[in-house]
């Protein structure tokens, strides 16, 4: 089967993994002060707190804001739900924003600010695939607004701009993300003060840490705020040590794959729209594709199933979840509800070959033809051998 993501863990991992454990030292230890300190350096930034998922960065991005009770925050509802439930955790309420298009599902800042009330606080920025958000237009919009913005860069990790959009920003390392550190995040905060406080909040929000008190030599700390157990440990930190080095690396290898299969889905079944353009500034973390009105997702992701392809989708909107659906009843985000009817994401990943986005394009093709949509002058898979492009079909 390919996969939709596969991380890139090898001998380097597990080596640094034996080094902490034969070390004896496993959670927030010398490895996650490093890897904090590598993770702010790559992106430009003076320093970041490691916690133990995006979910949890979210969190306490939020509270140390001190967003809560009464106010609203706008953000995407196409994206993964923890972006949402992280608003809800501080006892804000979630507004949801529609995407600009369904070639570019980005929010859209004029519904955005069609939405803007007396108690709107913040804006969420979210990503989607990979792809930035217009930096001076949300910054411009936020300072206009007096509003907190914050990014969800779950999937543009390694991109210089990220992470300097506003305020705060969050990071996962989910085992599907990037790079990874099995599970994992971090917190990056403009306010030095800010970032501060997610450290403290981290760890129950204690004013010293185990590692701390023995090099301070003392026994005592106190607890001057409500936290949380968000830490990271060791072992994860290790592997994101290794993962840090080749993130660059990789997110060129995706680039070019993206082009790939752009030029791949124009040549041989340009009825498939490809959210963003080319040039677009994007970690490429995922490859949405949006199938044409009156196909069968189902039947499509089923065919690609059948020729050893997984896809998924990305996302169901977080406003027609079921939890959601029944404390916002009656909201619609017409261009979200459409795009994600007929997104379908097919695999991405910097292990992929050449070989197999040629594979996947050429399955996608036949299984549209299969399905019957795809119209006579676009080339099925067979022309494409006659054409040359044999290597459409070899197997992943
Ligand atoms: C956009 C987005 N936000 C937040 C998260 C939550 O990340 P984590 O699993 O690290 O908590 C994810 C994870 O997949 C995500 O894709």
């Amino acid at each position: 089967m390919l996969f939709v993501a596969e991380p890139m863990l090898g001998a380097e991992e597990k080596s640094a993994i034996s080094e902490v454990i034969d070390g004896g030292w496993i959670t927030m230890g010398p490895r996650v002060r490093a890897f904090e300190q590598a993770f702010a350096a790559l992106h430009g930034v003076p320093d970041c707190v490691a916690v133990n998922s995006c979910t949890a960065a979210l969190h306490l991005a939020l509270k140390a804001l001190e967003i809560g009770p009464g106010d609203e925050v706008l953000l995407p509802s196409l994206t993964f739900v923890a972006t949402a439930n992280s608003v809800l955790y501080v006892g804000a309420k979630p507004v949801f924003v529609d995407i600009e298009s369904v070639e570019r599902p980005l929010m859209s800042l004029s519904d955005a600010e069609s939405k803007c009330t007396s108690r709107t606080r913040a804006v969420m920025l979210m990503h989607y695939a990979g792809y930035l958000s217009d930096r001076n237009a949300w910054a411009n919009f936020a300072a206009r607004k007096g509003l907190l913005l914050i990014e969800d860069t779950a999937h543009a990790i390694g991109v210089d701009e990220v992470g300097k959009y506003g305020d705060a920003a969050a990071f996962s390392f989910y085992g599907n993300k990037n790079m990874t550190t099995a599970e994992g995040g971090a917190v990056f905060a403009k306010d030095p003060v800010v970032l501060a406080r997610v450290r403290q909040m981290r760890g129950h929000g204690m004013t010293s840490d185990t590692i701390q008190r023995l090099g301070n030599r003392s026994s005592h700390y106190d607890v001057t705020m409500l936290g949380f157990n968000y830490r990271m440990d060791d072992l994860r930190a290790a592997i994101g040590l290794a993962q840090l080095k080749y993130l660059r690396d990789w997110n060129h290898r995706r680039k070019a794959l993206t082009r790939l299969y752009r030029e791949g889905l124009a040549a041989t079944c340009a009825a498939v729209c490809v959210p963003f353009a080319t040039d677009d500034m994007s970690a490429n973390h995922i490859m949405p594709v949006v199938l044409p009105l009156d196909v069968d997702r189902d039947e499509i992701a089923g065919l690609l199933r059948d020729a050893g392809i997984q896809t998924t989708v990305h996302y169901p909107p977080v406003h027609q979840l079921s939890y959601y659906r029944t404390r916002q009843r009656g909201r619609r985000l017409q261009k979200t509800e459409s795009f994600a009817r007929r997104e379908i994401t097919l695999p991405l990943h910097a292990r992929m070959k050449d070989s197999q986005v040629e594979y996947v394009v050429a399955s996608l093709a036949r299984a549209l033809n299969e399905a019957g949509q795809c119209p006579k002058s676009r080339r099925s898979p067979a022309a494409l051998i006659e054409s040359g492009a044999s290597s459409m079909l070899a197997s992943p």
